[in-house]
């Protein structure tokens, strides 16, 4: 578009205002109606704002990935630490106890999987609205790739999707993909996470970068951050602790947790960190009296 070039940079964030919420918590949805707002209490804990999503998902491209060999064993433990749990319909219908009392996000959409060089190329759909309310879902989930071949597809199945979901009061998480060619600086943060509020997404789940301060601030709905490839728990535990500190509202995150050596003591740090306001040390500490407790 012509239109990209000559424009006034955007600058002007106002870091020192908070949002405006009229009446509700959760960032941008206090004009929503009230199945929305139910569905949104149960994803974002009303005393602290926040959420603990844990991501389980992986095996929908990378098959059995490190962790997840065993999905019914790993993390029905872990459902007690965390607020919701993200994945697709196949595994919930399989592996997840129906009576667990735990908010859910489903997947609706497939990618390439990691056979292909490129998966980015904006895949489709793989559960529609109906088959994920019989999932008992929470939350729909959409992948998207900006900036890649695949954008323009994977806005159109995040339209469609949110189009449905709000008919039946259910938020839409919008997915920013980060693929190998794809950046990873504060500007594509800014423009992929304000592309996908703007396009429908009621929660956006992106990653923590430098300036994050300002992506958290100009995206009208919350953030929460991926947490990517495994790090050392104290390394993953300051990453969530800057970004809540920053002005994400939680965390969506796998392999830092059923990766650790630890991952119920890994799933209640998070939690220390997201919802009660721990440092990253005093978080570690909770980690390690639980490893050590086993
Ligand atoms: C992306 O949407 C993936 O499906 C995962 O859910 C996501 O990357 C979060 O997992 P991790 O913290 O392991 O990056």
């Amino acid at each position: 578009m012509a239109d990209n070039i000559g424009n006034k940079a955007a600058h002007d964030y106002h870091l020192d205002v908070p949002a405006a919420q009229e009446g509700f918590f959760v960032k941008g949805a206090s004009h929503c109606d009230f199945g929305m707002k139910s569905r949104l209490a149960r994803i974002f804990n009303p005393r602290s704002g926040n959420t603990v999503m844990l991501a389980f998902d992986h095996g929908y491209i990378m098959g059995p990935t490190a962790g997840l060999e065993r999905i019914d064993l790993v993390i029905p433990p872990l459902i007690p630490h965390v607020d919701v749990l993200m994945g697709t319909r196949g595994i919930f219908r399989s592996c997840i106890p129906p009576a667990a009392r735990v908010a859910k996000c489903v997947r609706m959409t497939y990618d390439s999987t990691v056979l292909f060089d490129d998966m980015s190329n904006g895949g489709g759909f793989a559960c529609d609205l109906e088959n994920a309310l019989r999932t008992d879902a929470d939350c729909v989930a959409v992948q998207t790739f900006i900036g890649a071949p695949g954008e323009s597809r994977s806005l159109e199945l995040l339209c469609r999707t949110a189009d449905a979901a709000t008919r039946y009061g259910v938020p839409t998480l919008g997915v920013v993909a980060v693929g190998k060619d794809m950046e990873r600086t504060e500007r594509f943060f800014l423009l992929a996470t304000r592309v996908l509020a703007e396009n429908g997404a009621n929660i956006v789940k992106s990653y923590y970068c430098d300036g994050f301060e300002r992506v958290a601030a100009s995206c009208p709905v919350p953030i929460v951050i991926a947490g990517g490839k495994k790090l050392p728990e104290l390394d993953a535990l300051e990453m969530a602790y800057k970004a809540i500190r920053d002005g994400a509202h939680g965390v969506d995150m796998g392999r830092n947790i059923f990766q650790s050596d630890c991952p119920a003591g890994m799933a209640q740090a998070i939690g220390k960190v997201v919802h009660e306001g721990y440092t990253p040390k005093q978080a570690f500490e909770v980690y390690e009296e639980v490893k050590n407790s086993k």
